[in-house]
């Protein structure tokens, strides 16, 4: 396998987001994740519950039916699933009529719930589930940009926001820095599925309230950490050195189909005081970087990421994106 597609089949068995934590309500509501709706609802007695949107009878979306307690109703036709997915009723057959066991829901094999992301791994996963290990830290808090879309290829994506060499080009408009065209030498530590890699830089801390009023320099170190756990579940750690505080990153992006991407991002911070006010800035200010990344990655016209690496050069700046490459071609080949 030479490149890779967004509805490449080996991803089934990896844990891909598939919305988040407060899209999941009593109200069934449809994902679409590698080419098919997924629908979410969360059980009246708590607990979510995630079945292929697709009824076994006419295979009419789940999304056409609602609730009853904790199963869900087909709006066309009135079968009713527990909430195992079960077919329990068929009103066509009156009561107490014997239900053919395959009228039941597909599922998929895993279903996680962490840092109000909801994962699923459609087939047997061969890794845990990502988590974001400052979500369960009381001293951050958490600000959820609006989901985004993008024409794209979900690959090609992830290849930039673990990119370490774009910042002054791509990002002159927001916290580019000239002083940082060079990228210093960095290592990549592989860990399974995934990898983390260090690097400090230099950036133009634009957020700093020190910096108008004279304390500190406008360009300012800061230490990244990136956390990456295939397919698409990337975290940006930011540790301000000079002016103080943390400031973690999350991409979950998922591929809908081998044209379109979802983009899901949330900021968890330390440094704000508790602020809300601070909070939506912080967004906002991300919000314009990723609209930046987004305007260079939508002149793209290929949907597809090149996974043996002589298709493209490389250098020693893109350690972190050529293991990236690695980690998604040895997926890819574990299945053929
Ligand atoms: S299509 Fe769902 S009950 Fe007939
Ligand atoms: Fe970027």
């Amino acid at each position: 396998m030479d490149s890779l597609r967004n509805c490449e089949p080996a991803l089934r068995r990896t844990w891909m987001a598939l919305c988040r934590s407060d899209e999941a309500t009593e109200t069934p509501r449809a994902h679409r994740l590698l080419g098919e709706e997924w629908v979410v609802w969360r059980r009246a007695s708590g607990g979510l519950r995630v079945f292929a949107n697709q009824c076994p009878h006419r295979l009419a979306p789940l999304t056409t039916g609602w609730c009853e307690g904790d199963s869900l109703r087909c709006g066309y036709h009135g079968w009713l699933f527990d909430s195992d997915g079960q077919c329990v009723e068929i009103p066509a057959l009156g009561d107490g009529a014997i239900v053919p066991p395959r009228a039941r829901l597909r599922a998929p094999a895993g279903v996680h719930e962490s840092h109000h992301m909801i994962y699923v791994a459609l087939e047997t996963p061969w890794e845990a589930p990502p988590e974001v290990a400052v979500a369960r830290d009381a001293t951050f808090m958490r600000g959820d940009l609006t989901v985004m879309r993008a024409r794209a290829s979900a690959g090609l994506l992830a290849d930039n926001f673990l990119d370490v060499a774009h910042f002054p080009f791509v990002h002159r408009g927001t916290f580019g820095a000239e002083s940082e065209r060079e990228v210093p030498a960095y290592h990549v530590t592989r860990e399974g599925d995934g990898f983390s890699a260090v690097y400090e830089h230099d950036f133009a801390n634009r957020e700093d309230p020190g910096v108008a009023s004279g304390e500190r320099p406008l360009i300012q170190r800061r230490r990244l950490t990136y956390r990456y756990r295939a397919p698409y579940h990337l975290e940006l750690d930011i540790e301000f050195l000079d002016a103080g505080g943390r400031n973690v990153i999350g991409f979950f992006l998922v591929p809908e189909d081998n044209e379109w991407v979802r983009i899901y991002s949330s900021l968890w911070r330390n440094d704000l005081g508790g602020s809300l006010e601070r909070m939506a800035e912080a967004v906002d200010f991300e919000v314009a970087v990723i609209d930046e990344d987004l305007a260079l990655q939508a002149q793209y016209r290929t949907f597809t990421m090149p996974l043996d690496v002589t298709q493209e050069v490389h250098t020693r700046a893109d350690r972190i994106t050529v293991e990236l490459r690695r980690i998604l071609a040895d997926i890819v080949n574990r299945v053929s």
